[in-house]
């Protein structure tokens, strides 16, 4: 066992998280290379970390309690390889974009998780700001696949995709929105954004960063969108665990981004059957330009199709998509 205090601390949360029940000091304190009265210590300390361990003359267990975003709750059973096995969790911060991306310079493994329970500045697709107060998930990955630039629309469409199957698990109606808007019963219930730092031919990092309006009231984050956005918890009637939910999610992304370079038609067919914008007169907005057509569809490289009023088919990798008959699926 490492010297570490933090580590000790991390290690100790997570041997109790995955005991069947109470462990005693004095195994602890042997498995851990210390005495009981520094395993004591440790475990004030993740008390006052907000860890729920109880205290008997048994010794400590850990309650993993429901909805808890603690880093051992949220390992406690999480059936991952890589993803969310290093874990960062803060009450508050800025985007937890910014957080993973100073993470990954710092050298953190493929898969690590930023969780926020709120954030101050969450940043948005175009630079738009994501309003983000507690009861949602927000989150970030670092992912060191060593992507290119070109595989990034086939990325950014696989983690939809991943969001996407997670949410239809639990019995909601899911669509995408080109290129990765979360609708729910047609409305934006979440939102995902990429970024990047390397070579174009090979990046150093991707973050993968994802937004869900869980247990968030419909408006709440931006009332002006009430019309257009809603809940998980709005959707089905009952607040949603957030815990079991970002176990379920880490386990998708993992599987839909390993498929990029693995498997991509199966991206793709999954992408098709729930491309929420297919055969509908859309508006493409890209800076100035306006491009306004049909939607027909998502290209092999994870494109948007379009077919021009003369009908020829162009593709597209970047804009704002809008539904000309103005039935908004909502935006940002
Ligand atoms: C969009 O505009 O639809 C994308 C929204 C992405 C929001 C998430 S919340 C977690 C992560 N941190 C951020 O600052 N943004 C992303």
């Amino acid at each position: 066992m490492r010297a570490n205090s933090d580590d000790r601390r991390h290690w100790l949360a997570g041997r109790l998280a995955s005991a069947d029940g109470f462990v005693s000091g004095a195994v602890l304190a042997e498995e851990m290379g210390v005495s009981r009265v520094a395993v004591w210590k440790q475990i004030r300390r993740l008390r006052e970390a907000g860890y729920a361990v109880e205290v008997s003359g048994d010794g400590y267990r850990l309650r993993v309690r429901s909805d808890g975003l603690l880093p051992a709750e949220i390992r406690f059973g999480l059936a991952t390889k890589d993803f969310g096995r290093s874990v960062e969790v803060v009450p508050v911060t800025a985007s937890t974009n910014l957080l993973a991306r100073a993470a990954a310079e710092r050298g953190a493994p493929h898969g690590h998780l930023v969780v926020a329970e709120e954030q101050t500045q969450g940043r948005g697709r175009r630079g738009r700001a994501w309003i983000s107060p507690p009861g949602g998930l927000w989150f970030s990955l670092v992912l060191r696949d060593g992507f290119s630039v070109g595989e990034l629309p086939l990325l950014s469409g696989a983690v939809g995709v991943a969001v996407a199957e997670t949410l239809a698990r639990v019995g909601l109606e899911v669509g995408i929105k080109w290129p990765n808007d979360i609708l729910v019963a047609g409305k934006k219930c979440g939102g995902i954004l990429l970024e990047l730092a390397g070579e174009s031919d090979a990046l150093a990092y991707t973050v993968v960063g994802i937004g869900l309006d869980v247990n968030v009231r419909p408006g709440e984050r931006d009332p002006t969108l009430a019309r257009v956005t809603t809940s998980l918890a709005a959707e089905l009637g009952r607040p949603v665990d957030r815990r079991l939910l970002l176990q379920d999610l880490l386990v998708q992304l993992e599987r839909w981004c390993g498929a990029v370079r693995a498997a991509p038609a199966e991206i793709l067919a999954a992408w098709r059957a729930r491309d929420a914008l297919a055969g509908r007169r859309v508006r493409l907005r890209q800076g100035d330009a306006v491009l306004e057509g049909e939607a027909a569809g998502i290209a092999d490289d994870g494109g948007l199709r379009l077919r021009l009023p003369h009908g020829t088919v162009i593709t597209r990798w970047s804009g704002d998509v809008s539904l000309s008959d103005g039935e908004e699926p909502a935006g940002g």
